[in-house]
C-alpha cells in the first residue's frame, strides 16, 4: 500500500541513527530504510560537490527501494545536496535537519546562539544566513568542530579523546555567553551529555533530530502518507563499509535484531 512504503534515511555513518531513532520513536508505524555512507564518511571534510555526488547516489538508492519520503540525516548533506535532490525528485518529500532547527531557534528566547558543525557545514554558512533571515535580533557564532564525527565514527564518545576534543573546540573564545548551541551535525547527539556538562545550565543545547521527526510527520500528514499500519515498522540497515562502531551503535538504538546489510552504490 502507497502509505506503508518505508521512509528512506541517510547519513555519513552513525549520526543519523540519532535521527532514527527520533523517527522511530515519534512514528513507530513506519517502516524505513537507513543508508550510513561508512565508505565515505566523514563528508564534512569533503567538497560540497562530492556530498552532492555522494547524496544523489544514496537518494537513487532509496527511491529504488521505493522509499515514499527521505529524510536527509545529515547537515553537511542537508546543506550541500537539499535543494539539487528536491529538483531530482520532485514528486518525493525531502526533509532535511538544518529547516527545523532554524524555525525553532528563530522562534525561541535565544540571544547569542552558536553552531557547531562540520567545515562543510560552515563553510554554506547554511545555518547562519537562515537563522539571521529569520530573526534578525539573534547573534550567530560558528565554529567548525572537524574532530568530532571522525571520533564517534570510530567509537570514541565518552571517552578522554572526546573529552578532550570538546574542551579544546569548546573552549573557544567566540563560543563564550552563549544563550544557545545547536549541534550542527547529526553525529553530536551522541556527545550531548557531555557538550552540556562542559557548558553549563546556562547555555541550551539543541539537538535537531527530534525536530527533523516532527517535520516529517508534518509532511507526512499534509500529504496524506502517515502508515496506517498497525504493526510496528520495518527497519533495515545498510551500510557502504561495516564498522564495528556502526553496528555497536545501531544495535544500543535498535536493540538486537538489526540486520545489517552492506551495500557498495555505483556511481
Ligand atoms: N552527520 C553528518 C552531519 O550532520 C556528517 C558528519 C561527517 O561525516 O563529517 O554533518
Amino acid at each position: 500500500m502507497e502509505k506503508n512504503r518505508p521512509i528512506g534515511i541517510f547519513d555519513s555513518g552513525v549520526g543519523g541513527l540519532t535521527v532514527a531513532k527520533a523517527i522511530a520513536e515519534l512514528l513507530p508505524a513506519e517502516s524505513f530504510i537507513y543508508f550510513g555512507d561508512t565508505r565515505h564518511a566523514p563528508y564534512g571534510d569533503k567538497s560540497s560537490h562530492t556530498i552532492r555526488e555522494y547524496s544523489q547516489r544514496i537518494s537513487r538508492f532509496l527511491v529504488a527501494q521505493n522509499c515514499k519520503a527521505i529524510v536527509i540525516a545529515c547537515n553537511s548533506a542537508s546543506a550541500a545536496a537539499y535543494q539539487q535532490l528536491c529538483a531530482d525528485f520532485p514528486n518525493i518529500p525531502i526533509i532535511n535537519v538544518i529547516d527545523p532547527a532554524v524555525k525553532y531557534i528563530a522562534q525561541s528566547e535565544a540571544s547569542k546562539v552558536g553552531i557547531i558543525a562540520t567545515r562543510a557545514t560552515v563553510r554554506s554558512k547554511v545555518y547562519a544566513q537562515r537563522i539571521s533571515a529569520a530573526n534578525q535580533n539573534l547573534t550567530v557564532v560558528q565554529k567548525a568542530t572537524p574532530l568530532l564525527a571522525p571520533l564517534i565514527e570510530e567509537g570514541f564518545a565518552g571517552t578522554d579523546v572526546s573529552k578532550g576534543a570538546l574542551a579544546h573546540y569548546l573552549n573557544h573564545s567566540s563560543l563564550k555567553k552563549l544563550s544557545d548551541l545547536i549541534l550542527g551535525c547529526t553525529h553530536y547527539p551522541l556527545l550531548e551529555e557531555e557538550i552540556a556538562a562542559f557548558l553549563g545550565p546556562k547555555v541550551r543545547v539543541l539537538n535537531s533530530a527530534k525536530l527533523a521527526a516532527q517535520a516529517l510527520q508534518g509532511v507526512l500528514a499534509w500529504q496524506d502518507l502517515l502508515s496506517t499500519s498497525v504493526d510496528a515498522g520495518k527497519r533495515r540497515f545498510y551500510v557502504s563499509e561495516k564498522t564495528p562502531a556502526f553496528t555497536k551503535i545501531a544495535k544500543m538504538f535498535f536493540g538486537q535484531e538489526i540486520r545489517l546489510e552492506e551495500k557498495f552504490l555505483k556511481s
